[in-house]
């Protein structure tokens, strides 16, 4: 009885794990060739290639990682380093590298089309039609901006610079064939044109869509990116690959008077704030391009973060040395 029992399990588990073998297995090279390509072209209108340089270079963290990572230091210390591609993510997933961004034809955008670009940042398809994994959760950036971004994108030097194909383990495998199955996309259409002045809807639109606050300030799945805490509620455990040594806490940033940054600081005291930069070294958060954020549009983070719901949660110190502890 106990044995029939055993086999008819061992038998159930054998069926499991091969149909999941055979189901992750399929899922490996999914397309979707048939997501419709945004109407994007570049321009070379001085005007929109500036818009482009400061969402890529100071709104949006592009160069934390597509910058050269052999200019690191550069990076660090507020240089526009070229969008060469090549950083490691070593994440329990597997290995992955962020691609070439300049117009190199063979290795970078080059022969990449505009709309296709477009595609990328706001559908989550690659070139190829491969679903991109979720690290760019730029999906609500405006029409006008997109084309900003591309259009700037044009305007660099090529470099040419191959970067290694990404590794999926075995866990790596089942996640690309679940949960990274299906290319994310926008979660309400986005605006035409981006909301600029000083307003909780330029704020808005910049936390959620450019600067990406949030995917810091929140706390994560390391396996899924999934939010496991409450949003701008500060996160523990945040490591990066550069520097294994260290493990971050990117602060609660909503206005509890007791655990919130933004409790304890007046608008005044948040820009000048920004405007001084990383004061912890090894930092993250990529504070030489925010502190070049215009006075409106921190004036407007501001406000958007003073108007989400405040989040009691205390993350402890911002930086812990694994070594020591
Ligand atoms: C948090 C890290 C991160 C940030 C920030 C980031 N990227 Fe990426 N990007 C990646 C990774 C990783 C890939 C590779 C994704 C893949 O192949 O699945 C990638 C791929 C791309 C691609 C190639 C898509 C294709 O067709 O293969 C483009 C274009 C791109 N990024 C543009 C940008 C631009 C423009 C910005 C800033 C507005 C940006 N990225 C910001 C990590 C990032
Ligand atoms: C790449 C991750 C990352 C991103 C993106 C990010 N932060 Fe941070 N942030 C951190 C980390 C880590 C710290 C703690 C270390 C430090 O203070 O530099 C921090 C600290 C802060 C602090 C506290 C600084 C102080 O000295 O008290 C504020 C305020 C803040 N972030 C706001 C923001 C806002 C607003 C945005 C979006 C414009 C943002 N962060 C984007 C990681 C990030």
């Amino acid at each position: 009885m106990m044995r029939k029992a055993l086999l008819t399990v061992g038998i159930v588990l054998l069926v499991v794990v091969a149909g999941g073998t055979v189901f992750v297995a399929s899922r490996q090279n999914l397309r979707f060739d048939a997501t419709p390509y945004p109407g994007v072209t570049a321009s070379t209108d001085s005007a929109v290639v500036e818009r482009g340089r400061y969402i890529v270079r100071d709104v949006a963290p592009c160069a934390a990682c597509h910058g050269d990572p052999k200019q690191r230091a550069a990076y660090v210390a507020g240089a526009d380093v070229p969008l060469v591609g090549g950083f490691e993510f070593a994440i329990p997933p597997g290995e992955f590298y962020t691609r070439n961004l300049t117009p190199d034809a063979e290795t970078g955008l080059g022969s990449v089309p505009d709309s296709a670009i477009g595609r990328a940042m706001r559908y989550g398809v690659g070139h190829d039609g491969r679903a991109l994994l979720p690290f760019m959760e730029m999906q609500g950036l405006s029409d006008d901006d997109l084309r900003a971004v591309v259009s700037y994108l044009r305007t660099q030097a090529p470099v040419r610079n191959v970067v290694p194909p990404h590794h999926f383990n075995v866990l790596g495998k089942v996640v690309k064939a679940t949960a990274m199955a299906k290319p994310v996309g926008p979660a309400t259409t986005p605006p035409a044109r981006a909301p600029r002045g000083k307003s909780v809807e330029t704020g808005r639109y910049l936390v959620e869509s450019v600067a990406l606050c949030w995917a810091c300030h929140t706390q994560r799945s390391q396996m899924t990116g999934a939010m496991t805490g409450p949003r701008f509620g500060g996160a523990t455990g945040f490591t990066e690959s550069t520097d294994p040594t260290h493990s971050w806490s990117p602060p609660n940033i909503t206005s509890d008077p007791e655990t919130g940054r933004l409790g304890k600081m007046t608008e005044d005291q948040f820009v000048a704030r920004f405007r001084q930069g990383r004061l912890i070294p090894g930092s993250p958060m990529p504070w030489q391009a925010f502190s070049r954020i215009s006075e409106d549009d921190l004036r407007s983070i501001y406000l958007y973060l003073k108007s989400v719901p405040p989040v009691k949660r205390d993350n402890g110190p911002p930086v812990v040395d694994v070594k020591k502890s």
